[in-house]
């Protein structure tokens, strides 16, 4: 597979077999991504969570493309009642055979709330996705601190990839993240959720130098990596 960094908590994933997924679709309003919202194609989009920053653009692009959104099933909910026709609701510790592989939803610690008309809707609770495809093991982690149970994913999965937010102020910064990064045993940790507003700037290059010899890769908005 190939898995392309967008800024910000942005992913795109193309399978062997041509499927693509999008994770967190934030793209209007994103000065760092190389997308846009009218053309980007997608079968599947993956939503860690409700805050604006990663629901994003999901329902325009989810009908658009008449993709189905995969979320906890509050942010689903939210979709359908917006139009999106597919969606797969999930819950935490829950995992399903996709076409394109397995996804597990695990826990996140953060909070989850979409404005509407000036009040705040619940969006059910923050997530991370375990991707499982291809042989391959991938771990978005959403907006996060760091926690202890990460070591549980570390022990139950043989992470390839792990995306990490190294951000700070609503999420983990890069030590906490380095701690979290060891828990998970990754093969490899790409620091994500940074330099997109003021207050989550951030040196990724200095993450990276908190991580064991050739762990940590930066990845440029637009970069792929081969798995
Ligand atoms: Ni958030
Ligand atoms: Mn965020």
């Amino acid at each position: 597979m190939e898995i392309t960094y967008h800024g910000h908590s942005i992913l795109s994933i193309v399978m062997k077999d041509g499927q693509k997924l999008l994770v967190d679709p934030f793209i209007t309003g994103n000065s760092l991504t190389d997308l846009k919202a009218d053309e980007v194609t997608t079968d599947w989009i993956l939503v860690t969570h409700g805050h604006s920053d990663h629901i994003g653009d999901t329902v325009p692009i989810a009908k658009r493309n008449d993709a189905t959104v995969i979320s906890i099933v509050e942010v689903c909910s939210f979709a359908e009642k917006n139009g999106v026709e597919k969606t797969h609701g999930m819950n935490i510790g829950g995992k399903y055979d996709f076409p394109f592989g397995r996804v597990k939803m695990v826990h996140a610690q953060h909070s989850s709330g979409y404005e509407v008309d000036g009040q705040m809707v619940y969006m059910g609770e923050p997530a991370g996705f375990i991707i499982q495809a291809e042989g391959k093991t991938i771990y978005h982690a959403g907006d996060t601190s760091n926690f202890g149970d990460m070591a549980l994913f570390g022990d139950a999965f043989d992470i390839d990839v792990a995306f990490l937010p190294i951000g700070d102020n609503f999420t983990m910064g890069p030590h906490e993240a380095a701690s979290a990064a060891k828990r998970l045993k990754a093969k490899q940790v790409v620091p994500i959720h940074y330099n997109t507003f003021p207050v989550i700037k951030q040196d990724p290059e200095a993450f990276v130098r908190l991580l064991p010899e050739s762990v940590g890769k930066v990845l440029a908005v637009g970069e792929t990596l081969e798995l």
